[in-house]
């Protein structure tokens, strides 16, 4: 039996999709425990390319995929993502906790408001929702997943809600009349399709761990995302780190066997707020059309840099990982010289940690390793020592200053184009 936790290191985009789809031809069950459809994890079988937001990526491997309590979940889109797979011939098993909160319409206006009346200090959110649904899940106004199969109990609770979010919303000076009825009617439309997904998932999943079976708990966003430990306040709503995934699936820390952090071999970001490796010259233009970077979301360019250990040690640590994932090494194809940024300069002092204050973030200029670059990376490289010389010692700096072992290298978008060491 073995659990294993997989999350990003970084902003997000490192290639979670498709690390998770690789785990998962062993995996009972794939879950998601956190975030919502901010997400965007992309899967490639062949020719065949899968952009999942909510489910989770193990059902292209005809796993079961499991949206736990920690979820923040918009029910329309998840039932338009399981009718797209559906169509596509990929029927999704899927199960979802009676305790996961919901994305109401009223989350999806006040997320744009609230970017809106921040001006140039918004965060650059993806508009989704996210934010408002997980403050009114701490603030114990939330609906949650219970309640969309009960229509008396979700009328008083919107009776109660939706005055309190009309005057917000005409606070923001936003010209929008909730009608609670129609949200009512919605809701209660969206309980009924989903109703047999909808179950006591910690129960499930703590039993299978009791007999034996194989779990992957796939992450979403990155360490630098995480409400605490990442550039706040230009992060996300949840925890994105190791320690936020036993809240969200209803397990014990002391059942989650392996954590691999997974790594891009250089830095993205979408969305605002600071990334000190942030390149704007060709390299940076290198970076983002090998890599495509481009929002699985909102189809934002992404903001691109060098690789910061700074940031990925930061998280080795926070989240304890056991293994790493180097994704997107292909990516650095073609570049005379590579740059791994291994402290900050800030003010007069080098540092080797990630400061709080967000202002002192933007002051700080990365100190880079300078290594040798490599020209090609064969498709079929199925070893570490198929790999360029100085790709291989790329990758052998970045274990010996993170004294974390690589278990994988991702060089394409494909199933096949991955290295098991
Ligand atoms: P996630 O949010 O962490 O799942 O990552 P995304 O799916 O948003 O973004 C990663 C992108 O990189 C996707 O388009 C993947 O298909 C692609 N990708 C993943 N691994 C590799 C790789 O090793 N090389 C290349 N070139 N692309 C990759
Ligand atoms: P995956 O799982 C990259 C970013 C947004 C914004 C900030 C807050 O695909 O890695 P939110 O809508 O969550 O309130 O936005 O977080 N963000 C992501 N960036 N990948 C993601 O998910 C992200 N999910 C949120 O761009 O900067
Ligand atoms: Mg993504």
């Amino acid at each position: 039996m073995t659990t294993t936790l997989i999350i990003g290191t970084q902003w997000g985009d490192e290639g979670k999709g498709k690390v998770v789809d690789y785990f998962s031809k062993n995996a009972d069950y794939v879950v998601r425990y956190h975030g919502g459809n901010n997400a965007g994890h992309t899967i490639k079988v062949g020719e065949e390319v899968y952009k999942l937001h909510l489910i989770p990526s193990g059902v292209i491997q005809g796993k079961t995929g499991v949206i736990g309590n920690g979820v923040v979940l918009d029910p329309e889109m998840l039932i338009k993502e399981i009718d797209e797979l559906t169509k596509r011939g990929i029927k999704p098993k899927i199960l979802i906790s009676d305790r996961t909160n919901i994305i109401m319409p009223y989350h999806k206006i006040l997320d744009g408001a609230e970017e809106k009346y921040l001006g140039d200090k918004k965060i650059g959110t993806t508009k989704r929702g996210i934010g408002p649904c997980y403050s009114d899940k701490v603030a114990r106004r939330g609906i949650r997943t219970i309640d969309l199969t009960n229509k008396n109990s979700l009328s008083k609770k919107l009776d109660q809600i939706i005055p309190i979010k009309q005057r917000i919303l005409d606070v923001y000076n936003i010209d929008k009349k909730l009608d609670k009825k129609e949200i009512l009617d919605a809701y209660i439309r969206y309980g009924e399709k989903l109703k047999n997904f909808i179950t006591i998932t910690h129960i499930e999943l703590n039993n299978a761990i009791k007999n034996g079976k194989n779990i992957i708990f796939e992450g979403a966003q990155g360490t630098m995302l995480d409400v605490d430990f990442g550039t706040y306040p230009y992060t996300t709503s949840s925890h994105t780190i190791a320690g936020g995934a036993a809240i969200g699936i209803g397990i014990s820390p002391k059942h989650i066997n392996s954590i691999i952090g997974i790594v891009k071999a250089y830095t993205t970001r979408v969305g605002e707020g600071p990334l000190p490796t942030e390149l704007f010259d060709k390299t940076g233009e290198h970076l983002q059309q090998k890599g495509h970077e481009y929002g699985t979301t909102t189809s934002r360019p992404r903001r691109c840099g060098w690789l910061d250990l700074v940031v990925v040690q930061h998280s080795c640590m926070i989240s304890g990982i056991t293994k790493l994932a180097i994704t997107k090494l292909d990516v650095l194809n073609g570049l005379k010289q590579v740059k791994i940024c291994t402290q900050y300069q800030l003010n007069n002092r080098k540092i080797d940690f990630f400061p709080a204050n967000i202002e002192d973030v933007r002051k700080c200029k990365p100190i880079y390793k300078e290594l040798e670059g490599w020209n090609k990376i064969d498709k079929d490289a199925s070893k570490l020592s198929d790999l360029p010389k100085e790709a291989q010692e790329y990758l052998q700096y970045i274990e010996k200053e993170l004294q974390v072992p690589i278990a994988l290298v991702s060089i394409g978008p494909g199933r096949r184009e991955t290295i098991e060491v």
